[in-house]
């Protein structure tokens, strides 16, 4: 099915230079940027998108590295979006990431891992309106 994915490009690979990079690799594999914003997180704003893993030991280090500069947010819209993107970025922890990925090409720990993205319908559509007002959305 078309589906929709939200889409973060992380601190780390936008200070790389590699927003393009990425965005081609989502092109080539079908997926369409149909909304995006570059945008420099508060804390309480990313404290809020990651929310969930509130009471994760990592939790602090996480939000503190989301904040340490830019990121770029994409919606993606494609066939089968959220696993074919989830696919492109490859193992959480870039050290277990297939060659090939965009995690085992860009990222340098689990923490600097390059992007995010959705991992189901579920969150997708919490994470897209986290960042998104449907207004913002142009998807043809
Ligand atoms: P992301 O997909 O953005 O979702 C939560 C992030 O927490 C994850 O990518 C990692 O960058 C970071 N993280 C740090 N340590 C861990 C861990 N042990 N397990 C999962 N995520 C972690």
């Amino acid at each position: 099915a078309v589906e929709r994915t939200l889409s973060i490009i992380k601190p780390d690979a936008v200070a790389k230079n590699v927003i393009g990079e990425i965005y081609s690799r989502f092109e080539t594999s079908g997926l369409k940027v149909i909304a995006a914003r570059m945008l420099h997180l508060s804390q309480a704003e990313a404290e809020g998108f990651y929310a969930v893993h509130r009471s994760r030991p990592f939790f602090s280090d996480l939000v503190k590295f989301m904040i340490s500069g830019p990121v770029m947010v994409q919606v993606l819209e494609g066939e089968d979006a959220i696993r074919k993107n989830r696919d492109l970025m490859g193992a959480t922890d870039p050290k277990k990431a297939e060659k090939g990925t965009i995690r085992a090409d860009f990222a340098d720990s689990i923490d600097a891992n390059a992007v995010h993205g959705s991992d189901a319908p579920e969150t997708a559509a919490v994470e897209i309106a986290y960042y998104f007002p449907a207004l913002n959305i142009y998807s043809r």
